[in-house]
């Protein structure tokens, strides 16, 4: 039987509220993640069970740090590590520290709101939230740039394929990588260009978002760019965010993925180019502010923290059991 993911395949919703946490310093956080692995669990079941269609989920990640903190099984996931800085020639992908990351979503907001304060409540005490992003479903999926989102993602059955790991990392079988980047945009700058030019950025139509012909789009327009090749997917579920008072307007651009290094290989075309100084042009219009990478183990993973189970290290068995074992001890934490 194979481990069950946590929803990293479903659609996004039209509500998201995206947290980051980190643990503080000098704390016991075991007994806080415990409770929140439990926590996750009953939401997600909770919100099925009372508002069936509602789409509401929790999806929770684990950055590298906390794993090790936490006394997580060793070997790690094979490709959990920290996200270092991809330094383009104009442009850098910054990285951030990011302990917990959670992703809320559904079709309406009070459940959101109410799954994220019961998280809070849980990591109050041994945990600050470094980062708060509500995101909203823009029109038709557009991103507050004004063109549609995810069109290109895969669908079908090729969302488990390139969202979730195999047999590759038996161990973390069911799980998926997660990363995030939290992008502002100059608005005011993309918005005086005129249309034909916006379209340039993207390699789009903007009103009918179809695709440009080979001959017509630019060589650093971001499809052209993002696009590392067909098999070399990622699941993304970008939501756009805005701030009036701030004049903060942006992308929450989080991708679930097999296998990091796609992800990287996509942000180097981005940032850096290929051929080298072929950067993205979406990049002259949109910062990263944050960017961090974690994992979302299975469901069968959490609930076996929640319930305290312990076996033998990196193991998962068919029912997805995970060890704990004497791993801080490996990890260094004892
Ligand atoms: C600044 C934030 C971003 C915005 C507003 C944005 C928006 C878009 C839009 C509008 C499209 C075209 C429609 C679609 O296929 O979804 C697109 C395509 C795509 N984006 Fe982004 N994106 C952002 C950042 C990123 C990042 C950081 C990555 C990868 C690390 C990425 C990977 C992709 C990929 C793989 C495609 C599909 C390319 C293709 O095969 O045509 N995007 N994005």
């Amino acid at each position: 039987m194979n481990p069950q993911p946590q929803n990293v395949l479903d659609n996004p919703g039209n509500n998201t509220i995206f947290l980051v946490w980190n643990f503080k310093k000098d704390q016991e956080v075991e007994d806080a993640f415990q409770r929140v692995c439990a926590l996750v669990i009953n939401l997600n079941n909770s919100g099925e069970v009372r508002f069936p269609d509602s789409g509401a989920t929790c999806i929770m990640g684990i950055g590298h740090d906390a794993w090790r903190r936490l006394g997580l099984p060793v070997p790690l996931p094979k490709e959990l590590a920290n996200f270092m800085p991809v330094v383009g020639e104009k442009h850098t992908a910054v990285a951030t520290k990011g302990d917990l990351h959670f992703h809320i979503k559904g079709r309406v907001s009070s459940i959101c709101f109410d799954m994220a304060s019961a998280i809070a409540q849980v990591l109050d005490p041994v945990a600050i939230c470094v980062e708060e992003v509500h995101g909203f479903r823009y029109w038709d999926g557009r991103s507050i740039l004004g063109f549609v989102d995810g069109t290109e993602n895969p669908q079908g059955e090729k969302r488990a394929f390139f969202g979730l790991i195999g047999d590759e990392d038996p161990g973390y079988k069911g799980g998926s990588y997660v990363f995030v980047q939290k992008y502002i945009h100059d608005l005011k700058a993309f918005k005086a260009l005129p249309v034909e030019e916006q379209e340039k950025v993207f390699g789009r139509y903007k009103e009918s978002d179809v695709e440009m012909s080979d001959e017509v789009k630019p060589s650093n327009a971001h499809s052209a760019v993002a696009n590392v090749g067909d098999d070399l997917k990622v699941i993304r579920d970008n939501m756009p965010f805005g701030n009036m008072a701030t004049n903060e307007m942006g992308t929450y651009f989080i991708a679930y993925a097999s296998t990091f290094s796609t992800v990287k290989k996509m942000l180097d075309s981005m940032f850096i180019g290929s051929p080298e100084g072929n950067y993205d042009r979406l990049l002259d219009f949109s910062t990263p502010k944050t960017g961090s990478l974690f994992f979302a183990p299975s469901v069968s993973f959490l609930k076996n923290i929640a319930s305290g189970g312990v076996s033998e290290a990196g193991s998962q068995s068919s029912d997805g059991s995970l060890s704990i074992g004497s791993l801080k001890k490996e990890a260094g934490y004892e």
